[in-house]
């Protein structure tokens, strides 16, 4: 019987850090480039993407109103809490692999795979959403310049109406843009993470930059909370859902834990990258959010295209292809920066035995995780060429909420575990950061609907499954127990 409890100690942790994790067979190892500037910029090109772009619209329409700033606040004040968490954990730990070397530490190898399992609804089923926003800001800026993309190849072929749980068909083939700009950022990322991260320098600051500087400032009119009318639509129960929803904005930031091995100073940087970015963007959104609703009706906000519609009311209507060509880079370097997280956590994986060994073998001239990348990019271009945004977005919502919750706990864990361990950077007050990090993403999973949930039970059971059939048998760990 496998033992599921089994942790990997914190002095194997910190002695795999320290050799850099070259010595295992295939593996080789990564290279330690990035700056803390990098990291900030990874961060922010992370998170900036289709949740501010595309979401805020229809949460400010469907069920915040003008009150989608508070929502912001609300969505920043959890990612804050677990922010700190995993500041904590990645510069006590700095191996990449995120919430799932984490949960390895401190909670044992079956809550580990499961968060590892889990996070694949963050980081592919992530870049997948964020490519279907991508296709569909690239082809209304196709249109923009005379440009009609035939219309049965830029959409899902597939309808999901949540309120019927039924799936129809919509008569077209597939999403061609989405599924290319994946396997355009796959090859990129097969070459070279420093190369991408200088690339990523300047697109992640074009977005912050236009939509900081192009919206003028205006008066938000009617009440700044609109009365409730009905469960999550206005009212506090809609600021909620709002934040729930608006939540997706913010996914990205813990994505720079996943680079701590190709990080120069990780002990010092992480939590500069992690908290730095977060900042940047929150400040950011809640400007966004007043700006946006202050000059714009609320209810005409819900279209694929918020940014637009706020530029043509601001009068400025010039501008839009401009500001549409930002919006393409920010969702680019979003998808750039999911594709580049997955095969890390895989590799870690791999590397502990919980996956086929091949997901850890490094390409001998570009020293990038290549399997991996190249089948993460397979599988997540397929998923974005045929699924639907909405359905896809919330599920990488719920599966982001529920690795925030348990790596807030196991920052908790370790304090009492392992006290006297060596902590570069310790979250504050952490009896009482730790657990409402826990308490506030449990709350903004409440937020979404039960048919998440289901989808979200169904992920996990398949992950139990496969961890019994292969992971146990494989595990490194066990191995070494068994021969003990
Ligand atoms: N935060 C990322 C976005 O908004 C996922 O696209």
């Amino acid at each position: 019987m496998a033992n599921i409890w089994a942790r990997k100690s914190t002095a194997i942790l910190l002695d795999e850090a320290a050799q850099n994790d070259g010595t295992d067979g295939p593996t080789q190892p990564l290279r330690r480039t990035l700056s803390a500037l990098n990291l900030i910029a990874l961060g922010v090109g992370g998170i900036i993407g289709a949740g501010i772009f595309v979401l805020t619209g229809h949460a400010a329409a469907a069920n915040a109103g003008p009150a989608i700033s508070l929502s912001f606040l609300l969505g920043a004040v959890a990612c804050g809490f677990a922010g700190l968490c995993y500041a904590e954990m990645a510069s006590t730990v700095p191996i990449s692999g995120s919430a799932y070397t984490y949960a390895y530490a401190t909670l044992g190898e079956l809550i580990a795979w499961m968060i590892g399992w889990d996070l694949i609804l963050e980081y592919a089923v992530g870049a997948t959403a964020v490519a279907i926003g991508w296709s569909g800001y690239v082809v209304s800026l196709a249109r923009d310049f005379g440009l009609n993309l035939p219309a049965r190849f830029i959409s899902s072929p597939f309808a999901y109406d949540a309120t019927q749980h039924a799936w129809s068909r919509t008569g077209t083939i597939l999403n061609a843009p989405a599924a290319i700009v994946i396997v355009v950022i796959t090859s990129l990322l097969v070459t070279g993470i420093r190369e991408t991260a200088r690339f990523n320098n300047l697109i992640g600051a074009a977005p912050a930059f236009n939509t900081a500087n192009w919206i003028t400032s205006g008066n938000p009119d009617g009440a700044f909370i609109p009365p409730n009318a009905g469960v999550g639509i206005y009212g506090w129960s809609g600021l909620v859902r709002g934040a729930a929803v608006v939540f997706f904005a913010y996914i990205g930031f813990d994505a720079v834990s996943t680079a701590a091995q190709e990080a120069k100073n990780p002990m010092r940087d992480m939590p500069v990258g992690i908290l730095g970015s977060l900042v940047i963007c929150t400040i950011l959104y809640v400007v966004v959010g007043v700006v946006l609703t202050g000059i714009v009706p609320f209810d005409r906000l819900n279209v694929p295209d918020p940014m637009a519609v706020a530029i043509d009311a601001a009068g400025v209507s010039w501008l839009s292809p401009f500001v549409k060509l930002g919006i393409v880079f920010g969702l680019t370097s979003v998808i750039l920066v999911m594709l580049l997280a997955q095969p890390r956590i895989f590799r870690a994986m791999a590397h502990d035995g919980l996956l086929p060994a091949a997901a850890a073998k490094i390409h001998p001239r570009f020293r990038t995780p290549y399997i991996a990348t190249v089948s993460t990019g397979a599988v997540v271009a397929i998923l974005a060429a045929l699924l639907p945004i909405d359905l896809v977005g919330e599920l990488v919502s719920i599966g982001t909420l529920f690795a925030f919750a348990v790596v807030s706990l196991g920052v908790l864990a370790l304090r009492v575990t392992q006290p006297k361990l060596d902590r570069p950077f310790k979250a504050p007050a952490v009896w009482i950061v730790a657990p409402a990090g826990a308490a506030t993403s449990v709350f903004l999973m409440f937020g979404l609907p039960a048919d998440t949930w289901l989808r979200l039970a169904v992920w996990l059971a398949i992950g139990l499954v496969i961890y019994f059939a292969y992971g146990a048998r494989h595990s490194r760990i066990q191995t070494d127990i068994r021969k003990r």
